[in-house]
């Protein structure tokens, strides 16, 4: 990973005061809407970072973000993959770094390519690697709440994200009304 990129890297709590959006998703379904949502929004270099524990749903999540790239053969989530590639509208990166231990192994991966490459990114376990991930993203926190519920925060960092939400916003079947501004 170059050095290069460091002024790009994350700050936490950067976000734009009054960004942020909080929301429920009562099934997987509605979690993968949610997701399609994000990647029929997605621009060339967009970075989504994703957290919450194992089976929180991040790889749901991803499912419809692909699904909305227009990708159509998505499967589950690599079990000794660290990042899987597949071909869309735009290209989706999709980095797993739940096997890694150490900041040292994410930078051995070589990320930038994929972060500032062509393509759109979407990290999960992110918080395995805030020191060296760009400054400018989507975070989406998911927590388990029940069986079936999950609360989602769509964290903006940057103008461009700020902009997504309020794109996303309009969507009511996407984002319905339970979705509050916090
Ligand atoms: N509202 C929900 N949103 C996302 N996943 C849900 C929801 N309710 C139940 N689930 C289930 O939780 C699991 C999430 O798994 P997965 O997406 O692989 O989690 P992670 O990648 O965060 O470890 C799936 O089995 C999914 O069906
Ligand atoms: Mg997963």
């Amino acid at each position: 990973m170059g050095v290069g990129s460091a002024k790009k890297r994350m700050r936490v709590g950067s976000s734009k005061e009054g960004a942020m959006v909080n929301l429920r998703s009562e099934s997987p379904e509605e979690t993968q809407r949610l997701g399609e949502g994000m990647g029929r929004l997605a621009l060339q270099g967009d970075l989504f970072l994703l957290v919450g524990g194992l089976g929180a749903g991040k790889t749901c999540l991803t499912q419809g973000i692909a699904w909305g790239l227009g990708i159509a053969g998505y499967a589950t989530s690599p079990s000794f993959v660290v990042i899987n590639q597949y071909r869309g509208r735009l290209p989706l990166y999709h980095i797993d770094l739940y096997r890694l231990d150490s900041i040292e192994e994410v930078i051995e991966l070589g990320l930038d390519d994929y972060l500032y490459g062509s393509g759109v990114c979407v990290v999960e376990w992110a918080e395995k690697a805030v020191e060296v991930l760009p400054t400018e993203h989507l975070l989406v926190e998911i927590s388990f709440l029940s069986d079936t519920s999950r609360n989602l925060v769509l964290n903006p960092s940057g103008e461009r994200y700020v902009e997504m939400l309020s794109q996303l916003k309009q969507r009511p079947k996407i984002v319905k009304k339970r979705m509050s501004q916090t």
